[in-house]
């Protein structure tokens, strides 16, 4: 895993905002030029992130083993991965347009495929690439070996007998005989045990997968831990939010050890929430003077649950900041209110985020509203609901300069595939 970036931590500046990489001179471009709301990336940030994990599986004496691949669908926004390509970090898809989009448009050239079940044309799509395809039932396998019998064989295990897609325990002695009858061997299986993990639930599951590995695939020449790493958005410091990748890796190479499992085996992950989550946060305007109804103070913003629903379904606590026109932060005083985040939609639900959050008593229009940790499943779950249009997105480079990298979404996006007229088909 060489790792070819160039270094980028700097020291914080007196313009940084406490707890974050923001800068407020960044931000007031931001709202001067692009405006709100807007996802806000930083690249360095970024980089950092995968350098924690890469340097854990340096001090574990695995980095030769170690493959990381960041998930596409949490956040499909080419100019925000584009670091990956020079940190020897792959892309995992799911859909064509996103392997189209990626190589053809972008220059990435790693990957791997793991989409869920699929169609037999999805699987004559993938095969022909050479890129790794995790298939998630016995008849999606049985249509490779027959049509693609060159093609490697790797396949997805439903973990949590949960109905996710994948291969279920039970079915792993037909897996098997499948294979020997065709005489063909499995390159790597993938298995996902859900997100937010602790370091002791993952280190359980390491047991289980070695086991399967011995009992079933001993000629697999590689194990997919896929993703599920516990990420902490209630956490204020950087450090505590991550999963502690140094002692899991130690763990991981000793019971790897103890299970036998040869030095040649490599061991990839697909961590999303870690990678990305604290990179990006989301910038917001204050509309209106504090709206005070009995029992119920809310501040309206010009987001929508729409912009981060899995915050929502989830009731999950982002840490926010309140920031004045010159985008500062707002210290709470000591006749701060506590207020729900309003979006501009007429829904009941319509917050940008669950709970309520404390405001400083002089909040109101002019001000910011800034969520922290939305790099992952906020932007690519958005879907213009209610005719609401997708948020700006914007990525600091390293640099430290801002580029806009998605256009702030147009009033009439809603109907951009509406026909002027009927048309008879
Ligand atoms: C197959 C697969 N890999 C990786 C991930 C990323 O998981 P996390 O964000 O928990 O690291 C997911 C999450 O949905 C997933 O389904």
């Amino acid at each position: 895993m060489n790792d070819k970036m160039a270094e980028v931590s700097k020291a914080p500046s007196a313009d940084r905002l406490s707890n974050t990489w923001l800068e407020s001179h960044n931000l007031k471009t931001v709202a001067d030029t692009v405006g709100t709301p807007a996802f806000v990336y930083s690249e360095a940030h970024l980089i950092k992130n995968v350098r924690r994990i890469k340097h854990a599986a340096l001090a574990a004496g695995i980095d030769k083993r170690v493959e990381l691949f960041v998930p596409f669908f949490p956040n499909s926004n080419p100019h925000v991965i584009k670091p990956f390509q020079q940190l020897n970090v792959g892309v995992l898809l799911q859909l064509p347009a996103e392997y189209k989009l990626l190589k053809k448009q972008h220059g990435f050239d790693k990957f791997i495929i793991s989409p869920g079940h699929v169609s037999n044309a999805d699987i004559d799509f993938w095969a022909p690439t050479g890129d790794p395809m995790f298939l998630s039932s016995l008849d999606e396998i049985s249509y490779l070996i027959k049509n693609h019998p060159k093609a490697s064989i790797n396949v997805r295990l439903d973990s949590l007998g949960s109905g996710k897609p994948g291969i279920k325990y039970s079915q792993l002695s037909e897996l098997r005989a499948l294979l020997d009858k065709s005489n063909r061997k499995l390159d790597c299986f993938e298995l996902y045990c859900g997100s937010g993990n602790s370091l002791g639930g993952m280190v359980g599951i390491l047991e289980q997968v070695f086991m399967i590995h011995k009992t079933y695939f001993p000629e697999a020449s590689a194990i997919n831990f896929a993703g599920g790493y516990a990420f902490s958005y209630e956490e204020l410091e950087e450090e505590k939010k991550h999963f502690e990748w140094d002692e899991y890796f130690v763990r991981l190479r000793e019971i790897a050890k103890n299970y036998g499992v040869g030095e040649h085996v490599k061991f990839w992950f697909e961590p999303a929430r870690d990678l990305l989550g604290d990179c990006a946060a989301l910038l917001l305007s204050i509309k209106r003077e504090p709206i005070k109804n009995p029992g119920n103070y809310q501040v309206l913003t010009n987001g929508s649950r729409v912009l981060i629903p899995s915050a929502q379904y989830k009731e999950r606590h982002h840490n926010v900041k309140f920031l004045d026109k010159n985008m500062k932060e707002i210290p709470a005083d000591k006749d701060a209110i506590d207020v729900a985040i309003r979006g501009r939609g007429i829904l009941r639900h319509d917050y940008v985020l669950p709970g309520e959050y404390t405001a400083p008593s002089t909040v109101g229009p002019e001000d910011f509203v800034l969520v922290m940790d939305v790099g992952c499943y906020c932007a690519t779950q958005h879907m213009e609901f209610l005719n609401i249009p997708p948020a700006a997105e914007v990525i600091i480079d390293t640099a430290g300069e801002a580029n806009l990298i998605t256009s702030p979404g147009g009033e009439m996006d809603k109907w951009r595939h509406v026909l002027p007229e009927k048309k008879p088909l």
